[in-house]
């Protein structure tokens, strides 16, 4: 089974978008996630300010629009034990990867990448901006670069392990 950890600051936006996202994906795919699938998914923040919530309301508002519920998502913090027991780390900003690498194990270090390291025709977008004090079309935004981070994930996922 391939493990696949989204990582954001607060776990309420970005990072639980990219993991509904990226569920979508894989079910319309014909790929079985969770314990019983081939790939397992999970969020987690670098604060722990929400754990335990729901995505925010507008993560959620918006990736409805797009057929992807968010509802029974809760925030957490990562731990020392995520960087061993999963495959991909994946940050949406390069202050989530400092975050990270400052608390992960070196010998876990490789596992830490930028969702948008696996975009395709996406130059310039290198990122996945916070858009929690920011207004609506922020998570717009947000949802467009992580559907394209997504996409190129998928065809990497699919191109270097057997499902
Ligand atoms: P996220 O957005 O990292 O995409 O979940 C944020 C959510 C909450 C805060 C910052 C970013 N906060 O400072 O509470």
């Amino acid at each position: 089974m391939i493990k696949i950890l989204f990582v954001c600051l607060g776990n309420i936006c970005r990072s639980p978008t990219a993991e509904g996202v990226f569920r979508h994906k894989l079910n319309q795919a014909g790929i079985r996630d969770g314990y019983l699938g081939s790939i397992f998914l999970d969020s987690a923040g670098t604060g722990a300010w929400h754990v335990g919530s729901p995505p925010d309301r507008r993560s959620q508002e918006m990736a409805l629009k797009y057929g992807v519920s968010l509802k029974d998502l809760r925030a957490r913090k990562i731990t020392r034990q995520d960087f061993s027991d999963y495959d991909y780390i994946l940050g949406m900003d390069q202050e989530n990867i400092r975050n990270m690498k400052a608390v992960c194990p070196p010998d876990h270090h490789h596992k830490i990448s930028l969702i948008m390291d696996y975009a395709e025709n996406c130059p310039g977008i290198t990122e996945v901006p916070d858009p929690y004090s920011g207004g609506l079309e922020g998570f717009d935004r947000v949802f467009d670069i992580i559907d394209r981070g997504s996409a190129g994930l998928l065809k990497h996922i699919q191109a270097h392990h057997t499902l």
